[in-house]
């Protein structure tokens, strides 16, 4: 048996001559909760989508447990709430959830018995009869989450559980996935956009960007690798700092000013002080910060997606 949920190696899927994702490789292990980051068209989804089997790839393999990607014995261990459910306009919420439930193979019975539990455990009781195509943004998502729990699946992969909530929302559904891992033991694939929500919530953070993976790592060690000098500075000209410093430091420009990141702390200060008072400017701000993993997230996306911009420009 692997020790793996879930293993992929070298996983491509190209649409047309477009590389959605590109070489892929992956091992998820029990009982964690990974964060998938990475803007939109990272290609979070299709990935996901290549785990449940909707799509297949390219060139690359995976397994799930120790089953091929996209068999029945690989489905069985799934749970999966996609990005966007959507819902039969006359069901009941009990109605869709026990549909799910046969759906994936349980009998009349033990559907009936797996939506009281699940209409139970998640908060969910009184909106039973009502119906789910009429229910508020997150109440959706949570019935999304209870559908994808409905097989009692090993892992599951939820594609941007909070996106469009509002902050308590959000928080509860957080809250309710870190529920289900305690005492469910599972393993949990959570993409979003927002790093910073998930950075309590997740033990490893895997980041994407243009298909490739760009990060893999425990949070922990991720966020200790990044602990490295960050120092914003704001002067009186923050262009001619830029100028001066720019071809010997990392240096970003951003609303509070500049942004400088070196491994070499004190030689940046120093430089910086010289160079305020050889041209005679004013420092308004000389402030030393430890990234925090979203500020990683941030700078290493700068620049990045296009599509991201088109959309957050739309
Ligand atoms: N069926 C498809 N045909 C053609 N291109 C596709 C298809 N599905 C996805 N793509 C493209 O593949 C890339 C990755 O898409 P994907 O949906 O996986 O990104 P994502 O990271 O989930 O983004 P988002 O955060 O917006 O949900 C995007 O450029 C998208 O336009
Ligand atoms: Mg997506």
């Amino acid at each position: 048996m692997s020790e793996y949920c879930i293993e992929l190696n070298e996983v491509t899927k190209k649409f047309g001559n477009f590389t959605a994702v590109d070489k892929v490789s992956l091992k998820l292990e029990p009982g964690k909760i990974y964060g998938f980051v990475g803007p939109n068209g990272a290609g979070k989804s299709t990935t996901m989508a290549m785990i449940m089997g909707s799509l297949f790839p390219t060139s690359g393999s995976g397994k799930v447990f120790d089953h091929p990607l996209a068999s029945t014995a690989a489905l069985k261990e799934l749970g999966y709430s996609p990005e966007f459910t959507s819902f039969y306009r006359d069901m009941s919420c009990a109605e869709y959830l026990h549909y799910m439930g046969r759906l994936s193979g349980l009998s009349d019975k033990e559907a009936v018995e797996r939506t009281k539990e699940l209409l139970d455990k998640f908060e969910l009781n009184e909106h039973a009869n009502r119906r789910v195509a009429k229910f508020s943004t997150g109440m959706k998502k949570k019935v999304s989450l209870a559908q994808a729990m409905i097989n009692h699946p090993k892992v599951l992969l939820l594609d941007e559980p909070t996106a469009n909530l509002d902050p308590t929302s959000r928080q509860e559904i957080l809250e309710t996935v870190r529920n289900m891992v305690e005492n469910e033991k599972l393993t949990v694939m959570i993409s979003s956009h927002v790093l910073t929500e998930l950075e309590t919530v997740i033990s490893h953070v895997i980041m994407i960007s243009h298909g490739k993976i760009i990060l893999d790592a425990p949070i922990h060690e991720a966020q200790e690798m990044f602990k490295k000098g960050i120092l914003i500075v704001n002067t009186s000209d923050n262009d001619t700092v830029y100028e001066a410093l720019k071809d010997h430091y990392q240096c970003t420009v951003i609303e509070e000013g500049l942004r400088f990141m070196s491994e070499n702390m004190e030689q940046l200060k120093k430089d910086i002080v010289t160079l305020a008072y050889t041209k005679g400017l004013i420092l308004n701000l000389l402030q030393e910060e430890v990234m925090s993993l979203d500020a990683l997230y941030k700078h290493i996306m700068e620049g990045g997606n296009h599509e991201s911009d088109n959309k957050e420009n739309a």
